[in-house]
């Protein structure tokens, strides 16, 4: 894993665009996108860039089950927020949270990421050490799947909810199988409340506690963190 250390979240916004700037100049057409606060600054540059992906494909990672995309806490409504309102992509994907059917939703999901490999993956990581939802103790054989999610991981994420009962209890999410199949990835933590799953998926035993320890494995890995999210490297 290479590791790129930045003084804050705003330089890593910097660092991480450069990676998708030289990935797109090298051919790169499809892209695994994340949610969460994380990847915004990145996006964020992206956006204030000439950079071009209307001949781009995107794939993301992840959607809570039960949001319509126009709800304004549906990863589909981040998206469109952030990145595909103002830079838009030749064709986005991102899994249907109110598919009727989620055991077919998400074989379909599957079958779209082996027609369209992903060339960058844009990952942050969970305080217990997810990546996209895949909890501790997902199989790292998993393909897209449906997640019934941890009570840290609600809790996590109920700053965004009016209220934690609010936060739906399960998601649908790209697999760890599938993440690994991307050619190259980049994650990205920033701030204290991520260093201990930093040094884990650094450092520790690779274990399906620790789901990014996965990354490990994968031979082209960039990891772009904070002061505070590399304090305990
Ligand atoms: C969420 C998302 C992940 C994200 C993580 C961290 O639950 N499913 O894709 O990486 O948690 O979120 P944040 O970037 O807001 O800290």
């Amino acid at each position: 894993m290479k590791i790129i250390k930045v003084t804050d979240q705003q330089a890593g916004g910097k660092a991480g665009f450069e990676i998708f700037k030289e990935a797109l100049a090298n051919g790169a057409t499809t892209f695994g996108l994340a949610t969460g606060s994380t990847p915004v600054t990145t996006y964020a540059e992206i956006v204030a860039s000439d950079l071009d992906f209307s001949k781009s494909t995107s794939i993301n990672l992840d959607e809570y089950v039960g949001l319509a995309a126009d709800h304004d806490q549906s990863y589909h409504y981040f998206m469109n927020k952030h990145l595909f309102s103002k830079k838009p992509f030749a064709q986005t994907f991102l899994p249907d949270g109110l598919a009727p059917d989620l055991d077919t939703f998400v074989k379909q999901y599957h079958e779209i990421i082996e027609k369209h490999p992903i060339d960058l993956q844009i990952l942050g990581i969970g305080q217990n050490g997810h990546i996209g939802f895949n909890e501790p103790g997902t199989s790292f054989e998993a393909n897209t799947h449906v997640v019934d999610l941890t009570d840290s991981t609600i809790e996590a994420n109920s700053r965004f909810f009016a209220s934690r009962d609010e936060v739906p209890a399960q998601a649908i999410s790209m697999g760890i199988a599938e993440i690994l199949k991307s050619k190259q990835i980049i994650v990205e933590a920033f701030g204290k409340n991520k260093a201990a799953a930093v040094k884990k998926m650094i450092e520790g035993p690779i274990t399906e506690d620790v789901p990014a320890s996965v990354l490990q494995k994968h031979d082209n890995v960039i990891v772009i963190v904070d002061e505070d999210a590399a304090s305990l490297l």
